[in-house]
């Protein structure tokens, strides 16, 4: 682990930074923090760095990988052309935490982007992760730093936990800031702009800058749509006890509660700060703050492994309104329940 403190003023030439970057030069993967959760890279260019990428998660190939960057010029060289609308949404939020599809170029090979003609580009707005990437003098292809199908990391513990041994090495930058991932858009169709995951970006947010509509990927509306992003179809972010996301009333969840422990199971509820103190079970606890949405994306993946220190049968969860960041909680939390939804008859 190479711990980087201070790192407002960081440069590629701190140490700690080009110790690490040693092993991506040698196309080993090394985590490194980013503003939405920690990343485990690798040399973009390399078919070697990519395998094993895929390997250490143990993520399916056929699921594309993001590739990060420090300065706009390293695009020339990922994406065959940057679409008008691309361009003023990299205006407005890179860095941050928006990725962006474009028509893939002849030299990003076809193992990062799962086989697909199009490339996933984001420029992460976190001084390590930049620095990182500059000290690496590559851009760096970077799925979030969990073995596949569990939460995604927002600290360096959460990454040790489950790539400890399979990795050579984390940056350690502390806890990340957005705790979701970054909303991903295509703008690789015909003028079109169409959100494929949502995110630390918000639809509302996309929108004013382009001023126009932006899409929903079909797949969030129907159920029997395929997704275009390949990563929307897996299982994911779960914890060890299956998640139950209840839409009804605290008195409603707590009678879910009741019922399980008078079954012998132990129980516990994913709530918030403002409802903690109405829950009466084996494990409650709060992810951030109901009325600061935000504080809910930072803590939403951490709680959710807190659980499994808890030793629970079974997890109940509060919903969230679906605008702003809370439409990226929800599709979390939804694909957390794994269609586990359950609602109360008002
Ligand atoms: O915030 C983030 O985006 C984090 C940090 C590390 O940057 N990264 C991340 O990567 O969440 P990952 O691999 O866990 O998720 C990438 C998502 C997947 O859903 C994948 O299917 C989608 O992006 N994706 C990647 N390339 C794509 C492409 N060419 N077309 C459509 N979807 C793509
Ligand atoms: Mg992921």
């Amino acid at each position: 682990v190479w711990t980087v403190d201070n790192f407002e003023q960081i440069s590629e030439k701190n140490t700690q930074l080009i110790q690490a970057s040693l092993w991506i030069k040698k196309d080993e993967v090394v985590a490194f923090p980013t503003e939405t959760v920690y990343g485990l890279g690798g040399n973009a260019l390399s078919d070697q760095a990519i395998s094993r990428i895929y390997e250490a998660k143990g993520r399916p190939s056929d699921n594309p990988l993001i590739v990060h960057i420090a300065e706009e010029g390293q695009l020339k060289e990922l994406a065959a052309e940057i679409p008008e609308k691309a361009r003023i949404l990299m205006e407005n939020f890179w860095p941050g935490p928006l990725t962006i599809i474009f028509p893939k170029g002849i030299k990003v090979s076809s193992k990062v982007t799962g086989g697909l003609d199009t490339v996933a580009v984001r420029m992460p707005d976190h001084p390590v992760a930049l620095a990182f990437i500059k000290a690496c003098g590559v851009p760096l292809a970077a799925p979030s730093a969990n073995l596949s199908g569990k939460p995604s990391p927002t600290s360096a513990g959460h990454v040790f936990d489950d790539l400890s041994g399979r990795i050579p090495g984390i940056v350690d930058g502390g806890q990340t800031g957005i705790g979701v991932e970054s909303t991903v858009v295509d703008c690789s169709v015909d003028g079109a702009v169409t959100i494929l995951r949502p995110g630390g970006v918000t639809k509302e947010q996309l929108e004013e800058a382009l001023g126009s509509e932006v899409g929903l990927d079909p797949a969030f509306t129907e159920k029997e749509a395929a997704p275009k992003s390949p990563g929307m179809k897996y299982t994911h972010y779960a914890p060890d006890a299956p998640f139950v996301l209840v839409d009804g009333s605290r008195e409603f969840i707590q009678s879910l509660v009741d019922k399980a422990r008078a079954e012998g199971r132990r129980a516990g509820v994913m709530t918030t700060a403002e409802n903690e103190k109405f829950y009466n079970a084996d494990a409650v606890i709060p992810a951030g703050e109901r009325s600061r949405p935000e504080t809910v994306a930072a803590a939403l993946y951490d709680t959710l492994r807190t659980f499994n220190e808890a030793k629970v049968d079974v997890i109940y969860g509060e919903v969230f309104p679906k605008t702003g960041v809370g439409y990226a909680i929800m599709n979390r939390l939804e694909k957390s329940a794994g269609g586990n939804i359950v609602a109360e008859n008002k």
